[in-house]
């Protein structure tokens, strides 16, 4: 399938690691110009040397910043403009799940934070990369959102309104942009493991005697049940669908949350 990404550019913030590196690494094997985005220099470095070194004739682009303070998702949008000379395709990744707590014992500060990093990055971004994409009329903003947001359960309800504000901005911009050529959709993974994953399934690794991938199965069995798979979902299979939705082979589809999660949603 042609996908014509051949060229284009593409922004994915917090991409040195994770689902984010995945779906970076995945549109420069397209033909992508790419733009790394996160907070530590030293793991961009690395993340941008691993792309090089798979893909030599890969343009990469790596930009330090902070995208849940203000001013960072700006800046990581200039500086794709100025390197590359404009930004077609944005991936607003960054996310992170604050303290894994109950509604009881979260602060007004952890919500501010939460949102900050998963709603208020994707808004400056978008904000920031639109007139680029409005003028060249054509432009593909992704947004990774989370099973959560459309089926949130008891704990991390910070969380999981964030990424419910966040399908909603979804929706809200492709009603905006469409006629503007920019296409807005929403991806939403469920359980997959990333190194915030290996992290949490090593303590509990540790704390029940059992190796890391035992740990996985049971955390699966135990809270996310309709995983019809048994298993984590990998980085490469929410990218695949990112990809896609960045191709020109998806030019009638905005507005949508395309669900990467083995079935873990249990709704329609
Ligand atoms: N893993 C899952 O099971 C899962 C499930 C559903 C949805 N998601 C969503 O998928 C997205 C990626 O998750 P992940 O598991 O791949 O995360 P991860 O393994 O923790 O990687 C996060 C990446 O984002 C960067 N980052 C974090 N905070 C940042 C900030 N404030 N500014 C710029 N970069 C930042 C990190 O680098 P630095 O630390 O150096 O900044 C790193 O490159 C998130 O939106 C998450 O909510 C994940």
């Amino acid at each position: 399938m042609e996908l014509g990404l051949q060229g284009k550019i593409a922004l994915v913030t917090g991409s040195s690691k994770g689902i984010g590196f995945a779906i970076a690494e995945a549109l420069a094997r397209e033909g992508c110009k790419v733009v790394l985005n996160g907070r530590n220099v030293a793991d961009l470095q690395s993340a941008a040397a691993r792309i090089r070194k798979s893909l030599p004739a890969a343009a990469v682009h790596t930009v330090a910043s902070d995208v849940a303070a203000p001013g960072g998702s700006e800046r990581a949008v200039a500086e794709t403009v100025s390197r590359f000379g404009a930004i077609h395709v944005l991936v607003n990744n960054a996310g992170g799940i604050g303290r894994f707590g109950a509604f009881a014992e979260l602060t007004d500060e952890e919500w501010l934070a939460v949102f900050q990093l998963n709603v208020l990055s994707a808004v400056r971004a978008s904000r920031a990369a639109i007139p680029h994409m409005q003028r060249q009329k054509w432009g593909r903003i992704i947004n990774i959102s989370s099973e959560s947001g459309t089926q949130p359960d008891a704990l991390m309800p910070h969380y999981n309104a964030s990424k419910s504000a966040l399908n909603s901005l979804t929706k809200s911009l492709s009603k905006a942009y469409g006629a503007d050529g920019i296409l807005v959709n929403t991806v939403s993974p469920a359980f997959i493991r990333t190194p915030l994953v290996e992290e949490m399934l090593a303590n509990q690794a540790e704390s029940r005697g059992i190796s890391v991938d035992e740990a996985e199965r049971v955390f699966v069995k135990e809270f996310r049940p309709n995983i019809v798979f048994g298993r984590a979902g990998r980085p490469e299979e929410t990218a695949g669908v990112v990809v896609f939705l960045a191709s020109e082979q998806a030019s009638f589809i905005t507005g949508s949350n395309f669900r990467v999660d083995g079935g873990s949603v249990a709704s329609l």
